[in-house]
């Protein structure tokens, strides 16, 4: 057992070199792993960074030496998700789960309820459980310390994911790890789709850009970094803005209907964009847009982000002024590929804990390649 644990970490140290070897340099998001996809095998990621062969002996090195928590034929992983009942993290769960099940892992992922307490008894309960890796999407970010002190004293190795603590935060804990997306590019693409049109969001010609902003959980940093980025495009390339109404939608597809429906009854043509944090509330808010006679790209601009097949679809049908990929599968592919670097014994420097996955513009003209 001890022997084929050592053989099988010198073969994650040499698959390493070998991966890390072949990738670019300084890549957003690691490489994939060198795993077979269906084996019990489970081999270490090349960690973003450099990659030179000096960095890649001592990455080797490193996982050599952490051999010891390898986890050999695959291992119990505990995935946490804030809950269930959310658009763009079922897409991502579910990517996830077949991910690390085609891996050869056992996989149990629960549903937080978006209930903190609830979420730190289930962290609580894999630990007793004894299991290899968290991988946890936090219910509230201001409890990462909480969730970081949590598995640090048990000692397992732990991605966080979609919700990002502080760099700060999350130095507490070499074992640890955020795979996510920077949001205010996010932000900023909305921003652009807005300025592509052709009178760059002024439909009526007064002058400035009058619009709704439907915020997703103001408590998550991707509510406020969209909010914020998306109405900076704009400033910064010289528009003039005006804020009509901003109201918290919590990502959800009937606060999006609701908040859009009242403004639309409320400011009526004034309102030339709808801003959604999110596509879920973006497809509420379409069909507010709908029943209020109103018509997407002619007489209101609508953009959301995370390219979900529903929004997609309206992109390419017109009803949607564009989306923003926000790349689960991507990201589902990091946080793999970071957890099996953290088993195969790689530590994490403070403020180089961040692993982020980019984001993508979607138009009419792209929106066909990600359905
Ligand atoms: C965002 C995503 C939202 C929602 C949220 C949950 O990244 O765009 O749709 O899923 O995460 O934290």
């Amino acid at each position: 057992m001890r022997l084929s644990r050592k053989l099988t970490a010198m073969a994650l140290a040499s698959a390493m070199v070998l991966s890390m070897a072949a990738c670019s340099s300084s890549s957003s998001a690691p490489e994939s792993s060198a795993a077979a996809g269906g084996s019990t095998t489970t081999t270490t990621a090349a960690p973003a960074g450099d990659t030179t062969t000096a960095a890649a002996t001592e990455a080797a090195k490193e996982a050599a030496s952490g051999a010891e928590n390898a986890v050999p034929g695959g291992g119990n992983i505990g995935v946490c998700i804030y809950k269930f009942d959310d658009a763009f993290m079922t897409t991502y769960r579910n990517a996830l789960q077949e991910i690390l099940e085609g891996k050869g892992y056992t996989v149990t992922v629960m549903d937080g309820k978006n209930d903190q307490a609830e979420q730190n008894n289930q962290i609580n309960n894999f630990i007793a459980q004894g299991v290899d890796a968290l991988i946890i999407n936090p219910v509230m970010t201001s409890a990462a310390d909480q969730i970081i002190d949590t598995v640090k004293n048990a000692d397992i190795p732990t991605v966080l994911i979609n919700r990002e603590p502080t760099a700060e935060q999350m130095a507490a804990y070499d074992k640890l790890v955020y795979v996510g997306c920077d949001a205010r590019q996010s932000g900023t693409m909305q921003g652009e789709l807005i300025l592509d049109t052709p009178n760059k969001g002024d439909i009526n010609g007064d002058g400035k850009v009058s619009y709704i902003m439907i915020q997703g959980d103001p408590e998550n940093v991707d509510a406020q970094y969209r909010t914020e980025f998306s109405v900076k495009a704009l400033t910064d390339a010289g528009m003039e803005v005006e804020e009509l109404d901003l109201q918290r939608g919590d990502w959800d597809r009937n606060k999006g209907q609701e908040i859009a429906q009242n403004d639309l009854a409320k400011f009526g043509d004034e309102i030339e964009v709808i801003f959604c944090n999110n596509d879920d509330m973006a497809i509420g808010a379409l069909q507010a847009i709908q029943a209020a006679g109103r018509t997407v790209n002619k007489d209101i601009y609508l953009v959301g982000v995370d390219a979900l097949d529903a929004a997609l679809n309206e992109v390419v049908n017109g009803n949607m002024t564009g989306t923003v990929l926000n790349d689960a599968k991507g990201q589902a592919a990091g946080a793999v590929d970071a957890m099996e670097a953290l088993l195969g014994g790689k530590t994490y420097a403070s403020g180089e804990q961040s692993i982020y996955v980019d984001y993508v513009k979607v138009t009419p003209e792209n929106a066909a390649d990600f359905q």
